[in-house]
């Protein structure tokens, strides 16, 4: 039997839904590879902060990044080599990371090296951008989504969690309007691809949503076809 290649399974949807952990569960449990993409535009912003450069300067970051080696491979992200992946979630790089993500030339740049990532391999990717501008041709495509209420639940349980005491309408809202925000953006807006299953995990746990997912495309596998919707 011939070894499937390049199959491509991409995750979309709103922050906090949960795509990340779906996504890494779901790679192991196709025994495919997992592509973070939102893990390379925090190391894009990592490199250019570190080198000094104002990250409000498109061209000039685009340009530096050029020379720079980013690499997302088995859950762990690389810069020239080093191994940056803890660095990469602190909260100052997570608020620099929307100049990178905001930037086109950036975009264009990531978007390069994700198709590269799925050359030759079977890959989860996720993100926002995955099912619609990265791999429009990918013949499995989730978007994941839940209500912004168990949104913020979840992350006020988080935020419990690391012993802070977050207030339920403030999260609330910061989800609703980050949701806004992330669909009316000019580059690289989170849309739904018109060929991708809608999963809905507010009522699911993340092994459920997996477990779903994952029979979805073992169908599509077996066939050697596209996940039918
Ligand atoms: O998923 P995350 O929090 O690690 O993503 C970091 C940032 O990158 C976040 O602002 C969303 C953005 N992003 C993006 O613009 N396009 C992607 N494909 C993935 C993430």
């Amino acid at each position: 039997m011939s070894e499937i290649t390049d199959f491509v399974v991409t995750i979309d949807g709103p922050a906090g839904g949960g795509k990340s952990t779906v996504a890494k569960n779901l790679a192991k449990e196709l025994n495919f590879n997992y592509l973070d993409t939102g893990a390379m535009y925090r190391t894009a912003a990592l490199a250019a902060y570190r080198a000094g450069i104002p990250l409000e300067e498109y061209p000039q970051v685009a340009e530096f990044l050029k020379d720079r080696r980013i690499l997302n491979r088995d859950g762990r992200t690389f810069l020239d080599g080093n191994d940056i992946s803890d660095d990469i979630r602190s909260p100052l790089i997570t608020s620099l990371t929307r100049h990178t993500a905001d930037n086109p030339l950036v975009r264009r740049q990531m978007v390069l090296l994700q198709r590269q990532a799925a050359k030759g391999r079977n890959i989860v990717t996720e993100g926002r951008d995955q099912g619609t501008e990265v791999f429009p041709d990918a013949p499995c495509k989730f978007y994941l989504t839940a209500s912004p209420e168990v949104r913020a639940i979840r992350r006020m349980k988080q935020l419990q969690e690391n012993g802070e005491s977050p207030s339920y309408p403030e999260i609330l809202a910061s989800i609703i309007k980050r949701d806004e925000g992330d669909m009316a953006r000019q580059v690289g807006p989170l849309r739904k691809p018109d060929d991708a299953h809608i999963v809905d995990s507010s009522d699911l746990s993340a092994q459920e949503v997996v477990s779903l997912m994952a029979s979805v495309v073992k169908e599509a596998l077996k066939t050697k076809s596209s996940c039918e919707i």
